[in-house]
């Protein structure tokens, strides 16, 4: 396993880290041990969770996954030995998710409710990386349209960061991280930061993989300038690039036959590029989702990558992605579907 710097911020982190959204709905605790015991064992070092999960949100099942963490970090003694990265949701309705039952914003009152919930559940007294999970500016989130403007308050970044700044100050934050955002974001959130003396983000956490490129329309050159680390989630489109869902399979247990919320991977020209790179892996003798992991991994402006699996034989091979260099003959490939298809679910 490699290793890159987050951010400015000297910590090295794994070129892959452990998504867990689906500990707690399909993973049970021992399967979300023993997930991370494999990891660990693999050299990552960072463990990525949020307060809402697992998957799919609901107020039954939330925090299940930070409680599976929690149990880790207690049974096993290591909490020095991986960095825990979580995060607090961004503008929202999940009224469930707070005491007073409030529609969720990144208000200093809810900032701090759900630090303390965190902490709690995972059984630690220090976050290190915490991250804003989605803007509490009015957005369309999670549905992959362009860019249109809503309007609606908004705290002010400066404010939001200011609450940060009190967590990182009272020890119980590292370093602060962003997630679904975009390049007018990001921008904000430093000149925020310079501007008022407030901690800088070290991250963010977009989905990337290769039917959604799109970060590296923006963003990638402002992560290369400002030293800024990308977090790369959906590494496998939540699924469908390992090829598991091609001509209209529905495997038993998987995410889509269980929840069917994948929609933005059937659109427009998604099924075509999707089983165009599962047909060029198999062409160069790949498997789907380790030529998929290891495109992201090999971007320079991708820092860790962050993997998911159900099965022990899913995170096997995962894991396995961060020793396979894609040849130069199957990059050029990538980029000629890329070129066909650009972008088609973002
Ligand atoms: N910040 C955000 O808004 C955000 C959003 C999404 C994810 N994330 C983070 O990123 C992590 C990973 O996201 P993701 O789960 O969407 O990643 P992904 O790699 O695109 O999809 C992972 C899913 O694909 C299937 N899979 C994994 N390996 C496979 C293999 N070798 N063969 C066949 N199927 C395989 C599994 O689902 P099935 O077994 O059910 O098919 C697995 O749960 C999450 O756990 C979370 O930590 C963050």
């Amino acid at each position: 396993m490699d290793y890159r710097e987050l951010g400015r911020t000297g910590l090295k982190v794994s070129r892959l880290c452990l998504g867990t959204m689906t500990f707690g709905e399909q993973n049970t605790e021992a399967e979300g041990h023993a997930q991370i015991d494999y990891a660990v064992d693999r050299g990552i070092n960072i463990i990525d969770a949020a307060e809402i999960y697992p998957v799919p949100p609901k107020a039954e099942t939330q925090g299940r996954t930070e409680a599976i963490i929690g149990s880790w970090i207690a049974a096993r003694n290591m909490r020095d030995k991986v960095m825990l990265a979580t995060k607090v949701v961004g503008r929202g309705k999940m009224a469930w998710l707070r005491k007073d039952g409030s529609p969720t914003r990144q208000s200093a009152k809810q900032i701090m409710e759900a630090v303390e919930a965190s902490l709690k559940r995972l059984k630690t007294d220090y976050i290190d990386l915490y991250q804003l999970h989605w803007p509490d500016r009015p957005m369309r989130i999670f549905e992959g349209h362009d860019y249109l403007h809503l309007e609606g308050d908004t705290h002010p970044i400066h404010e939001i960061l200011g609450v940060l700044a009190k967590l990182v100050a009272g020890g119980k934050v590292r370093f602060v991280g962003l997630s679904n955002e975009t390049p007018w974001g990001v921008m904000s959130f430093l000149k925020a930061s310079e501007q008022h003396g407030l901690p800088r983000p070290v991250s963010i956490q977009n989905a990337y993989n290769l039917v959604n490129r799109s970060f590296e329309t923006g963003l990638s050159e402002i992560f290369h300038r400002e030293q800024m680390s990308l977090l790369a989630y959906s590494p496998l489109g939540q699924g469908y690039l390992s090829g598991k869902y091609e001509g209209g399979a529905l495997p038993q247990g998987s995410r889509k036959t269980l929840f069917n919320r994948l929609g933005r991977y059937e659109k427009g020209n998604g099924p075509r590029a999707i089983s165009s790179y599962v047909a060029l892996a198999r062409k160069h003798g790949l498997d789907p989702s380790q030529m998929a992991i290891a495109f992201a991994v090999s971007r320079p402006f991708v820092t860790s990558t962050i993997i998911g699996a159900t099965s022990m034989n899913q995170l096997k091979t995962d894991i396995g992605a961060a020793e396979l260099t894609l040849a130069d003959a199957v990059l050029e490939d990538i980029e000629q579907i890329h070129l066909d298809y650009p972008n088609p679910c973002p």
